[in-house]
């Protein structure tokens, strides 16, 4: 079947933003018809340095290509460059009840945070990702459980426009992690790991030996010793057994076994480890290729074509079925 999913090109990655979102689009590659962008339509509506922007645009194809997105077997593009998501995005927000965009979540978290002038962008925001992921019929959408809301929303959407026009759109499934994906602040295991919380909640997957053992060490925990699974008793502790598991690839049962009785320190000591080979590979491998700029730009154009090709022929039915001129 046919994937999509998109990831916005703001701040560095750091942890939570793999463990969530790019290490299932590597596993999902193999079985599927994969697509892969890079959201900078989305990252605008927040305001961005035009320069730093494309720079972030950029240097995010080539993290995940060093994660393991396998060009041979995904399409990796820039959303700005296919300009039917534009498109489909305004006739979508014709028949969107606007009671429907002020209830989401997000929109009204990030709206809080906005400082000044509240942009319409911001409110859209769910109508483009609709158009995204409804563009390329695609069947299923991976997203980690904060995303799903707006997936519910693309489902609606799609179900109005097929019951109006006629049938049109595939109604996507969220295709959400095992794991369910969430990675937890190191100081603070009642949020989420953020780029907008200070720098020592957060392991960028840039980051040098020594201040990934500083921050794993450093990270709070709960009181007691013993390392056990319970993220609602224990959630400093089980989110470190959660990366412990996901980076090293072995069950969080075995990591309880393997370090039963031998307290808080060596465990972290061992996850710091485990964390600076891992985020070494990947360091390395981000270098190598941040210099092959042809390479990196060719991979960005076979990727645009032929997210264009499947968007060309959606937008052509989709302009037939609204009643506009052929061109
Ligand atoms: P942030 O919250 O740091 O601003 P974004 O909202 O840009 O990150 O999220 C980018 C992607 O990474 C999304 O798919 C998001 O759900 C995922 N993601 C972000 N933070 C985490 C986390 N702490 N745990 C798991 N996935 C996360
Ligand atoms: N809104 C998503 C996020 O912030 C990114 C995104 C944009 C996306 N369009 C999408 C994800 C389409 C999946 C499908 O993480």
């Amino acid at each position: 079947m046919r994937i999509i999913s998109g990831i916005q090109p703001t701040g560095n990655y750091h942890l939570g933003n793999y463990l969530g979102a790019v290490q299932s689009w590597v596993k999902l590659q193999d079985q599927h018809e994969s697509l892969f962008f890079i959201a900078d339509l989305h990252a605008i509506t927040i305001p961005q340095d035009p320069e730093a922007l494309k720079q972030a645009t950029f240097d995010k194809v080539v993290e995940l290509l060093a994660l393991g997105i396998n060009p041979e077997k995904s399409s990796i593009f820039v959303q700005s460059q296919v300009k039917e998501h534009a498109e489909l995005a305004w006739i979508l927000s014709t028949i969107t009840p606007l009671g429907d965009l002020e209830r989401m979540t997000q929109y009204k978290d990030k709206a809080k945070k906005q400082k000044g002038e509240l942009y319409a962008g911001l409110l859209n925001y769910p109508i483009l990702m609709a158009a995204d992921i409804l563009l390329y019929k695609a069947k299923a959408v991976p997203v980690v459980k904060d995303q799903i809301q707006h997936l519910e929303f693309t489902r609606n959407l799609a179900q109005k426009f097929n019951a109006r026009f006629g049938s049109t759109f595939e109604v996507p499934e969220p295709l959400v992690p095992e794991s369910g994906g969430k990675i937890l602040s190191l100081q603070d295991p009642a949020r989420k790991m953020s780029k907008s919380d200070p720098e020592d909640s957060r392991l960028s997957l840039l980051e040098d030996p020594d201040s990934i053992k500083k921050k794993i060490l450093g990270a709070v925990t709960d009181t007691g010793k013993q390392i056990t699974y319970n993220p609602e008793k224990k959630p400093g502790i089980s989110n470190l057994i959660t990366i412990y598991s996901l980076m090293g690839g072995i069950p969080a049962k075995d990591v309880e076994k393997k370090f039963k009785n031998k307290g808080y320190a060596i465990f972290k000591k061992a996850l710091a480890e485990l964390l600076i080979e891992k985020l070494g590979v990947f360091r390395k491998k981000y270098q190598e290729l941040k210099s092959r700029d042809l390479y990196i730009h060719e991979i960005i154009k076979q990727g645009r074509m032929k997210a264009q090709s499947i968007a060309e022929s959606t937008m052509e039915d989709v302009r037939k079925k609204v009643g506009f001129l052929p061109l």
